[in-house]
C-alpha cells in the first residue's frame, strides 16, 4: 500500500482481443471518474506505453461500447515491453503522462508485463480477458462465454448439414494450450469425441471404434471436436483436414473439417461477460484507490477476489475432469 491517493488511472487491452473488453474499459473509466480519478486510455496495449499513445477518457467517450466485441482501445502483443529497457520506458512514459495506476485487461503474457511495471513503481491490476479461459488463478475469464456461444452456434449449424448427409464433421476450436472451449462446446453440442491437449487420447479407441459402435446403434452422423492445442502444438499430429481424411478412410463415413478460427473472437459479448467485466473493472479501481497494486483480479468459488500477480501466474490450471467424464459418457 502507498499513502498517496491515485490521481490518474491508465487502462489498456493487451494480447488477443476478447468480447467484454469494452465493458471492462467502460467500467474502469466510469468508476474512476465517479471517484474524482482521471482516466487515460492507452492504445494498442503496452505498445501505447512505448509510444505514449493515449487519450483522456470521459464518461461519454465510453458510451455505446458496452455491447461491442473487440476493443475500442485496440490491442497488440508488444515484444519491446518484454525487456527491462522496455519496462523502464513504459514506467517513464506513465510518469510523464501522470499515470499512477494502470489496469491491464489481457492474459498471462500481459500480466507479466503488469507485474514488471508494478515492480518499477506503477501499481498495476490485471483483469483476465481471453476467450481461452486459460488463466490459472481464475475459474473464468472474460470472453470465454461469448466465444463458447459462437462455437456452439457454428457447430449446431454443422450438425444440421452433417446429419442431412450422414457425415462426420471434424471441428477445430481455439484455446491455445487450453481445452476448455473444446470440452464445453463438446458437451453443449453433443460431440462424439473431444480431443484436448491436456489429456492423452487414442484415435483408434476414442474415434474409430467409438464411431463404429455408435453406428451399430443407428447413428450415422458425428461431431468430433479438436482443440487447436492438439493440432498446433504437436507437429507430429495431423491437422483437422488430415484427421477428417483419416476418419473417412478408417470408417467409410464421409468426413469434412472446419476450422472455426478467429470468428470465435468476435461478436457482441454475452450478459455473463458484460457483467463480469463491469464487476472486475469496478473492483480494479477500488484496489488502486486503496493504494493496492501488483494484483490479479479473479473469480474463485464464484466470487471476485484478487491475488499477487506472481502468485496468480504460478498457479496450475487443471482440466475439469468431471466435465470430461460427462462429455465421454453421454456421447454414445
Ligand atoms: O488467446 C486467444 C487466441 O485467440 C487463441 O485461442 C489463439 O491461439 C490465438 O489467440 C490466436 O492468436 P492470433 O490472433 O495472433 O492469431
Amino acid at each position: 500500500m502507498s499513502g498517496k491517493k491515485v490521481q490518474t488511472i491508465g487502462v489498456l487491452t493487451s494480447g488477443g482481443d476478447a468480447p467484454g473488453m469494452n465493458a471492462a474499459i467502460r467500467s474502469v473509466t466510469r468508476t474512476a471518474l465517479n471517484r474524482g480519478i482521471r482516466v487515460k486510455g492507452v492504445y494498442k496495449g503496452f505498445q501505447g506505453l512505448m509510444d505514449s499513445s493515449m487519450q483522456d477518457l470521459s464518461i461519454r467517450s465510453v458510451s455505446n461500447i458496452l455491447h461491442e466485441g473487440g476493443t475500442t482501445l485496440f490491442t497488440a502483443r508488444c515484444p519491446e515491453f518484454i525487456s527491462d529497457a522496455g519496462v523502464e520506458k513504459g514506467m517513464q512514459n506513465c510518469k510523464a503522462a501522470g499515470i499512477d495506476g494502470l489496469v491491464v485487461c489481457g492474459g498471462d503474457g500481459s500480466f507479466r508485463g503488469a507485474r514488471d511495471l508494478s515492480l518499477k513503481g506503477i501499481p498495476c491490476i490485471g483483469i483476465p480477458c481471453t476467450i481461452d479461459n486459460d488463466i490459472s488463478s481464475s475459474e473464468y475469464t472474460i470472453g470465454f462465454d461469448t466465444a463458447l456461444r459462437t462455437a456452439m452456434d457454428c457447430i449446431d449449424r454443422l450438425r444440421d448439414t452433417s446429419q442431412s448427409h450422414d457425415r462426420c464433421s471434424v471441428v477445430e476450436v481455439m484455446g491455445r494450450h487450453c481445452g476448455d472451449i473444446a470440452i464445453h462446446a463438446g458437451i453443449a453440442c453433443g460431440a462424439l469425441t473431444v480431443l484436448v491437449p491436456e489429456l492423452k487420447f487414442d484415435l483408434e479407441r476414442d474415434i474409430i471404434k467409438k464411431m463404429n459402435n455408435t453406428m451399430t446403434n443407428g447413428k450415422h452422423h458425428f461431431i468430433i471436436i479438436v482443440a487447436e492445442g492438439v493440432t498446433h502444438l504437436d507437429s507430429n499430429f495431423m491437422n483437422a483436414h488430415e484427421l477428417a481424411a483419416y476418419i473417412e478412410k478408417e470408417t467409410g463415413v464421409e468426413s469434412r473439417a472446419t476450422v472455426l478460427g478467429h470468428i470465435q473472437r468476435g461478436g457482441t459479448p454475452s450478459p455473463r461477460d458484460r457483467i463480469l467485466a463491469a464487476h472486475m473493472g469496478h473492483y480494479s479501481v477500488e484496489l488502486l484507490e486503496k493504494g493496492i497494486g501488483n494484483r490479479l483480479v479473479a473469480v474463485q468459488d464464484g466470487k471476485i477476489v484478487d491475488f499477487d500477480i506472481l502468485e496468480g501466474l504460478s498457479m496450475k490450471k487443471t482440466v475439469d475432469s468431471d466435465l470430461v467424464r460427462v462429455c465421454n459418457e453421454i456421447s454414445i
